[in-house]
């Protein structure tokens, strides 16, 4: 079988999707593009073979790539996912979609017309643990789900003076999108947004720092977000923690408590049923797939404009102190 040509732009977190096409027998990683040298030089050192690129331009029309990852910061992904797709190639482009309705809506336009695939990174659908909640929700173990809440309370501060891009972004589209994400996923659709947002904790963030959102989802299930850059929390494995209430059992994060298969009165530890793999070469392992075999990702160019569409929802409910209805896309 033919393997696919990968690239990668951007090496922050693209050096783990470069990590993935290496491994995968499915790709071969053949070119890597970033305005950094020092980023390129250490992606040369770890991948010899590689061809390197400044200009992503050059990369488009030179590597002769298949499929590239798209990891530059939000606010980018519009245009470079664009760009190649327009060039042929097939895109995963890290999350958010985009940084604003319309630009997700420019990018599942541009998925039409050329006939390549876009997937998003929302990687978080592919930490084992969550894997196995969303089966549970699936199989009818939790029964009749009416209440999902997905909630990230990080403190960030370090990690956006690194890379100040991240100062100009939304806490709620920008990292609350796992949690919008996840929340859709096991909850469904939303149909209406209600949010408050503050800022008292993280001065440095020119934006309300913490944001809590209210979905009314289209199943009668209730959901809730929330996102905050400030909190004091120690640090843990996977940042997004998942709730979800059923008719015959819970999920709390890492715990579980079904009484019909579990006599004991208490919360058991949730024993992921997924094999331990690293999320985003879990996820890379089945974009290639659906590439090879023409199948849609689980996160396609419409399900990512969707989580855009409800973050974008929550953010302006909290600016205007009303309920929102989010901007609908259709398959
Ligand atoms: N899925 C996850 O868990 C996860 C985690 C972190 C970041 N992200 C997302 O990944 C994206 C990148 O975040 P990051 O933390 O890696 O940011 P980063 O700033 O560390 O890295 C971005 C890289 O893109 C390069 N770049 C920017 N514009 C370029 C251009 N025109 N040509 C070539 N190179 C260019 C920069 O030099 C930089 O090395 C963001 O959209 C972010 O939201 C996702």
């Amino acid at each position: 079988m033919r393997k696919l040509r990968a690239g990668v732009l951007g090496l922050g977190i693209g050096r783990r999707h470069a990590a993935g096409y290496a491994t995968t027998s499915l790709a071969d990683l053949v070119a890597v593009c970033d305005a950094d040298s020092e980023r390129l030089d250490r992606a040369k050192a770890a991948y010899p073979s590689i061809q390197i690129y400044h200009e992503y331009a050059e990369m488009l029309s030179e590597a002769h790539l298949d499929v590239v990852s798209v990891c530059t910061p939000d606010h980018m992904h519009v245009d470079h996912s664009i760009a190649a797709l327009e060039a042929g190639l097939h895109v995963l482009c890290e999350k958010p979609l985009a940084d604003s309705v319309e630009g997700a809506a420019r990018i599942v336009e541009a998925a039409r017309r050329s006939s390549r695939m876009v997937m998003v990174g929302h990687d978080r659908r592919f930490v084992p643990s969550l894997r196995t909640v969303k089966a549970m929700c699936d199989s009818g173990e939790l029964g009749t789900v009416f209440y999902v809440e997905a909630n990230s309370l990080q403190n960030k501060l370090g990690q956006f003076s690194a890379a100040p891009w991240y100062f100009t972004r939304q806490a709620l589209l920008g990292t609350g999108a796992h949690c919008v994400d996840l929340m859709r996923w096991i909850g469904g659709e939303v149909l209406e947004a209600f949010a408050y947002s503050n800022h008292l904790t993280f001065p440095e963030f020119p934006r309300d720092d913490n944001i809590v959102v209210l979905y009314r989802l289209a199943s009668g299930c209730i959901g809730k977000v929330t996102m905050a850059y400030g909190a004091i929390r120690p640090p843990r494995g996977c940042p997004t923690e998942l709730m979800v209430y059923g008719s015959k059992g819970s999920v709390e994060d890492d715990r579980v408590y079904v009484p019909a298969t579990n006599a004991s009165k208490s919360w058991q530890p949730l024993k992921p049923r997924f094999p331990d793999q690293e999320s985003h070469s879990a996820e890379i392992q089945h974009f290639c797939e659906c590439l090879l075999e023409g199948r849609r990702p689980l996160t396609d160019a419409v399900e990512g404009a969707r989580t855009v569409a409800a973050c974008v929802a929550g953010i302006e409910s909290a600016a205007t102190g009303r309920p929102v209805v989010p901007v609908r896309f259709e398959d």
